[in-house]
């Protein structure tokens, strides 16, 4: 456990007039793992979720490979269970995983009874199954999928329903700020402090229970094939309010993201190698092999580093990803999207290589939950990528994050049926008072500190990593703590203050993580420490073990 030195910045005050919301359940984000807990819950009480853009912006909108479960016979729960244990390097929980893979295909089985289009194909008795994919770490094709556009069929299916429900209130264009917490029950949460974008005005809703599922932090990184909703804004919140997080220090990058300047966050996904693709040198040369014995289908954090390794040695922007030598049908038929998006920037994915990079993808670390996918804050749940449920360990297993979102999200829905009979707290909440902010004249701050943060936390916090880089990652987010705290009390609120904001904790979390571990292991390496320590578990840190009451 550390103490870190952080404190809650407490900028604003509070007066009367701020609209007050009220419902059982706050989802905070409308991913997959909030859309199914709202759908899940939406039944027995009044919901509210928020989104801090349009509803189907975030991670799952552009998830492609598709979701990990057991449908083949041939496959096995007990397979599942050593793959995922496998690609975390030794520090999963195993309960954890265990009770995932044993939930994947009831989950699975949700999704589809909603009516998620998930591929099929006909086996040789002429009957329909599942198609299932492959990917990195798999010992078997497991993985469901809606051709390379997975997220999207669950994103899309999910959300119509969504909006249909009359117990479900969609809050778009909403920021929620920080939960709230009583006075008199120290360690309970009674809803979020939310910033209507549309108003520029800060409003309260009040909640029984409110659910984190904000998605993960890998905006914290230069280079990202995430979203721009993903700046970590849960597990900021969930710290500030006290809550443990944990392994903060294995962020995911995937290794083949789509270099091309005009491309965006476009990833490739690693289902091109589970069809066939292999990773090359501009002149065709494979090289995987030469890394590990499971070659182009190794865990991501070895491919990653391989991919890095190739580019610095030879001084390359780029590796290549080929399955030209496939039949151009196939390859358009299961890749409909990444051949037209390369289509589009003029590369013909039939003929040549893509060229291709690694960038920041997935927060393995988050808020710590127990199986129902509570914190340690009362009447708090995180779920999805913004948890850290023990799933992960050091390097998430391809395909299983979409699963995760899923699964909690059904178990926390459980959990908070069974405490459903408990009233709504009676306590006041203090209005926002924003009579002592102004509104900001100096926006070149924050979009210097934006980027700053972001291209260091690239350079000295990213697939290969030193003390020396960490302890210079340390120093600036230091300062840059100090002057973006300063702007939150000074200021009114605004949707990049408030990103910046927590990408500033996040990237102080993950480096007082990374310092903490003194090996490497999975996704974390740090050449000072290049051995695997025998004993080892999750890096757990805790703000403060006495609370601050941030409507105090
Ligand atoms: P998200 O889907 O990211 O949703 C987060 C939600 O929180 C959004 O609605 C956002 O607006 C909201 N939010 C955030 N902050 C706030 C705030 N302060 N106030 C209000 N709302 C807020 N995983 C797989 O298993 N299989 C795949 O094939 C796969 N492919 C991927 C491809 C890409 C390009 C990416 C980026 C990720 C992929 N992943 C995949 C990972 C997976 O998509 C994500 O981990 C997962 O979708 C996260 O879902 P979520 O519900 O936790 O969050
Ligand atoms: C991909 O399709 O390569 C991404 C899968 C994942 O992140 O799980």
């Amino acid at each position: 456990m550390l103490i870190a030195d952080e404190v809650a910045s407490i900028n604003q005050f509070y007066m009367s007039q701020t609209i007050e919301h009220r419902c059982d359940l706050l989802i905070i984000g409308s991913g997959a793992a909030g859309m199914t807990l709202a759908l899940t819950m939406a039944e027995h009480c009044n919901v509210i979720v928020l989104s801090k853009s349009d509803i189907n912006e975030g991670s799952t909108l552009y998830a492609q490979g598709g979701i990990a479960a057991v449908f083949d016979d041939d496959d096995s729960i007990d397979d599942h269970i050593r793959d995922t244990l496998t690609a975390g390097a030794g520090i999963c929980d195993e309960a954890v995983v265990r009770y995932t893979a044993e939930h994947a295909k009831s989950s699975m089985n949700w999704l589809i009874n909603k009516g998620v289009p998930f591929d099929r194909e006909t086996d040789g008795n002429g009957k329909q199954r599942f198609h299932l994919t492959k990917e990195g770490g798999h010992s078997h094709r497991r993985i469901l999928h809606a051709a390379d556009a997975t997220g999207e069929a669950v994103q899309k299916t999910l959300s119509e329903d969504l909006s249909r429900h009359p117990n479900i209130h969609v809050f778009e264009s909403y920021n929620a700020i920080d939960l709230i917490k009583t006075k008199k029950t120290a360690n309970k949460c009674i809803g979020a402090y939310v910033w209507n974008r549309k108003k520029s005005d800060v409003e309260v809703i009040r909640s029984k229970f409110v659910a984190l599922a904000t998605g993960g932090a890998s905006k914290v990184y230069q280079y990202t094939s995430n979203p721009d909703i993903a700046s970590g804004d849960g597990i900021a919140m969930a710290w500030r309010a006290g809550c443990e997080v944990a392994n903060m220090e294995f962020n995911q990058f995937h290794p083949t993201c789509l270099f091309h300047p005009e491309a965006g966050n476009f990833l490739i996904t690693e289902a091109l190698r589970g069809e066939g693709a292999f990773l090359c040198h501009r002149d065709g040369t494979p090289f995987m092999q030469t890394f590990d014995e499971r070659g182009d289908l190794a865990p991501r954090d070895v491919v990653a580093r391989a991919i890095d390794f190739e580019m610095k040695r030879l001084g390359e922007d780029s590796m290549f990803l080929d399955i030209s030598h496939k039949p151009s049908d196939f390859i358009v038929k299961h890749f409909p999207n990444i051949y037209r998006k390369c289509r589009s920037l003029g590369i013909d994915i039939t003929r040549s290589p893509i060229p291709v990079v690694p960038a920041a993808h997935y927060t393995c670390g988050g808020v710590k939950t127990d199986l129902d996918g509570r914190t340690n804050l009362e009447n708090v749940y995180a779920i999805g990528e913004v948890a850290y449920t023990g799933l992960h360990g050091a390097n998430r297993m391809a395909s299983n994050s979409l699963l995760e979102c899923v699964v909690f999200a059904r178990a926390s829905a459980t959990h908070i049926l069974s405490q459903l009979h408990t009233p709504h707290d009676p306590f006041e909440v203090r209005p926002w008072d924003e009579s002592r902010v102004i509104d900001s004249d100096e926006e070149v701050v924050i979009q210097h500190n934006w980027h700053e943060l972001r291209l260091f936390m690239w350079d000295y916090v990213g697939i290969v990593r030193t003390t020396k880089r960490l302890e210079r990652a340390k120093r600036r987010i230091a300062l840059l703590r100090q002057e973006i705290d300063e702007y939150y009390s000074n200021f009114k609120v605004s949707h990049n203050m408030l990103e910046l904001r927590n990408l500033v904790c996040i990237a102080q979390l993950i480096v007082t993580c990374a310092l903490q571990r003194k090996e490497s292991r999975g996704l974390h390496y740090n050449i000072d420490y290049p051995n695997l320590l025998p004993e080892s578990g999750p890096t757990v840190i805790c703000k403060s073990t006495h609370n601050k009451y941030i409507n105090e």
